[in-house]
């Protein structure tokens, strides 16, 4: 098995997802499906072992705790896999530790943050990702994972 994460031939990518995504499944179905963030993460992670990358997942409703394990994966990840939810439109602090990071980012929306209210237009991550994936439902996690790969694998 190669080693993982930073110095291994294996890639280590952290999944963060925020606020009330626990929820998935259960909260507005007919914006973001059916499918729970156990099933969206089941899927990244074999996804990831067919990509090369070990897939570890996190999810807070809290923006420090959001904030401290985007910190540690400086030292310890490869990439970054990001869907903010509600702080995307608000959160300077969760801007900044991406800012920090050093590493690829991407981040995701399930659903086209454009279509919806003004104020979920503007994304303050934007502008320090390296890109985003929105409106495909779990589609834009898997899509953002591939590109991820790719941004992981040039030199
Ligand atoms: C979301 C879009 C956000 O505007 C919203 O607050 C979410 C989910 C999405 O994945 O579509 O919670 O990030």
């Amino acid at each position: 098995m190669p080693e993982s994460g930073k110095r291994g031939a294996k890639k280590s990518v952290l999944v963060v997802h925020g606020p009330n995504l626990n929820l998935l499944g259960q909260r507005e179905t007919d914006v973001y499906g059916t499918d729970t963030l156990s099933d969206i993460d089941r899927q990244l992670s074999s996804l990831g072992a067919e990509l090369g990358c070990e897939v570890e997942t996190f999810q807070s409703n809290s923006e420090g705790d959001l904030v401290s394990r985007l910190q540690g994966a400086r030292e310890e990840k490869d990439g970054v896999l990001i869907n903010p939810a509600a702080y995307t439109h608000t959160s300077v602090a969760i801007r900044d530790a991406v800012l920090a990071l050093g590493l690829p980012v991407v981040e995701v929306h399930l659903s086209n943050i454009h279509k919806r209210e003004e104020f979920r237009h503007r994304s303050l991550l934007s502008d320090v990702v390296d890109g985003q994936v929105v409106g495909f439902g779990v589609d834009s996690y898997t899509l953002g994972l591939r590109a991820l790969a790719n941004l992981m694998a040039r030199p």
